[in-house]
């Protein structure tokens, strides 16, 4: 077997070791009311942050799922009953306002005058108009959305200049044939819109293609923060109760325990050493320490007569 090698004393022990070996009152007492409190802040303060961050979160989802279908039951709209009326294909003057996007976006826009947070966007890779064209985190994702046909909607945080916002993406899919009228080729798009805006940008798209996303935001700042706040001030509360728990247990086993069993055991060592010396049990203390103290003294009392005894019976043993 080889031989474990054992810890020289004087070498830097471990902080396990540390712990392990400080048997004092406030390390036992430490001992036991550390992992209570690291328990009861992961489960108190961890989980409060995470439950109304969820709740929020929840919300917040259920916000935008009504503003995204608000958004297409007004592209809806224009598609059935605006752009069936208007002979815009051969007018002199494009309309937007019979644009499904454009309609639905300019909406929304009015919304977020008022809430400024909220906001409606149809970017794509390839846009119409100039203000569609997606940002950086929106081109990531339409390709997360052509890279998986499968994908519902995607929706997450992000941080925004009206601070912490939750978005809801869908994937804007070229469903129908209609749509190619205007995004196909250049050529098939009304002249009057080609005229508007140009022959460069939103043609060529194909059917079935993802050309970009539905985005809505909704903010979340306010409540993110409530829930940082509240998980704060239960940790605070927590940690107000660990100190004021590790004082008071402290201080009262000092006085009811530590105090009176030192005073005890002095008093029963120098009783050993001058049998005479009556053992004086501390006034204070637990009853258990005062029983022990009279039971120490009854038994020097006794020890001292059998002593005594033992004395007297001697000279007769030898004569
Ligand atoms: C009448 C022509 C027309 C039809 C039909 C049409 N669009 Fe558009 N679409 C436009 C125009 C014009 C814009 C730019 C609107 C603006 O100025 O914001 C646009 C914008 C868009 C945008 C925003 C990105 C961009 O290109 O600026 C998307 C996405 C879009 N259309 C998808 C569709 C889909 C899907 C359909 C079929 C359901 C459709 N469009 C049918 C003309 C049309």
């Amino acid at each position: 077997m080889v031989a474990l090698p054992t810890e020289a004393p004087g070498l830097r022990r471990s902080w396990r070791a540390r712990v392990a070996a400080d048997t004092s009152t406030q390390g036992v007492v430490r001992r036991i009311l550390i992992p209570i409190l690291v328990v009861s802040l992961v489960v108190g303060a961890g989980g409060a942050y995470y439950l109304l961050r969820y709740r929020a979160l929840e919300t917040a989802t259920k916000t935008a799922r009504l503003m995204l279908t608000t958004a297409l039951a007004i592209r809806g709209y224009i598609n059935d009953r605006v752009q069936v009326d208007l002979p815009q294909f051969t007018a002199e003057k494009f309309h937007q306002a019979t644009v499904p996007s454009f309609a639905a976006q300019t909406v929304y826009r009015q919304v977020q005058t008022g809430f400024p947070a909220y906001s409606y966007r149809e970017p794509a890779l390839n846009p119409t108009s100039p203000s569609d064209r997606a940002t950086p985190f929106e081109v990531e994702l339409i390709n997360r959305f052509r890279a998986d046909p499968d994908l519902p909607e995607i929706r997450g945080v992000r941080d925004s200049e009206d601070g912490s916002v939750f978005y809801l993406a869908k994937p804007i899919k070229i469903t129908q044939e209609t749509c190619l009228q205007c995004h196909g080729a250049p050529q098939r798009a009304p002249p009057s819109m080609v005229a508007f805006y140009g022959r460069e940008n939103g043609f060529n798209w194909r059917l079935n293609e993802v050309v970009g996303v539905q985005t809505m935001t909704v903010p979340v700042e306010h409540e993110l923060r409530g829930a940082v706040e509240l998980a704060a001030m239960i940790a605070g509360g927590l940690l107000l109760v660990f100190f004021v728990t590790y004082w008071a247990l402290t201080s009262s086993l000092n006085i009811v325990l530590v105090r009176p069993l030192v005073a005890l055991a002095r008093a029963a060592d120098s009783a050993s050493r001058k049998a005479e010396q009556e053992i004086v049990v501390p006034p204070s203390g637990a009853s258990e320490i005062r029983t022990l103290g009279e039971a120490i003294e009854r038994l020097r009392v006794s020890l001292s007569k059998a002593m005594d005894q033992l004395g007297a019976s001697r000279p007769a043993d030898k004569g």
